[in-house]
């Protein structure tokens, strides 16, 4: 399928999908790190002083905590937001701030960033319940493992098959059922 097609499709269908679920995963995620440090001390490691990319992000008031925590609390350089349901209000308040918001597929706007350029992170995304476009999903895997830098890691909650992304040359490091947080290394 065309390209376009794929994201007319997937929009429509992302919407569908996620209508009416509220941003939480991502604030489960701080909510686990806060009361665990080995994990959280792991993921300080790799994403202290980098450029963060949160696909799916979400809307405002939890990405915007997830944002905080990951700069403030783990060291972060900036973060941008990716979302193509993002109000068109969350995204203007932030050009001056490390802090930025992107209306947009996160295919698309990964296919815009360089090689090795940034840190990934995807909660509650990765998944058939929001996207089930299989080709499409392989492609961001990808373009995920193209945009991730040599030896750093992708992590995030609620990933279908962390084991998936092996084939792209992630290894899995870090994550399980009762710690439902995946880092996988580059
Ligand atoms: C279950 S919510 C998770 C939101 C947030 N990451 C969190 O941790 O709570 C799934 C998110 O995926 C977004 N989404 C759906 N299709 C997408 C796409 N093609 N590209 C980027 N985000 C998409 C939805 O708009 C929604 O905000």
């Amino acid at each position: 399928m065309a390209y376009s097609k794929y994201l007319e499709t997937l929009v429509k269908e992302g919407l569908e999908n996620s209508k009416g679920i509220s941003t939480l995963y991502s604030k489960g995620v701080i909510n686990i790190l806060k009361n665990a440090k080995e994990p959280r001390d792991k993921l300080m490691e790799y994403v202290k002083g980098r450029k963060i990319i949160d696909i799916g992000c979400g809307m405002k008031n939890s990405a915007e905590e997830y944002a905080l925590f990951l700069i403030n609390e783990l060291g972060a350089s900036s973060y941008c937001g990716v979302d193509p349901f993002m109000d068109k209000e969350d995204i203007s308040k932030h050009a001056e701030s490390k802090i930025k918001y992107v209306k947009k597929d996160a295919l698309a706007y990964l296919l815009e960033q360089p090689d090795e350029s940034a840190v990934i992170t995807a909660n509650g995304v990765l998944n058939e319940e929001i996207i089930s476009h299989k080709e499409y999903m392989e492609k961001l895997k990808e373009e995920i493992y193209r945009i991730t830098p040599k030896n750093g890691i992708f992590f995030g909650a609620h990933i279908d098959n962390p084991k998936s992304f092996e084939k792209y040359g992630f290894k899995h490091i870090l994550g399980s059922n009762s710690l439902p947080i995946n880092i996988l290394k580059k």
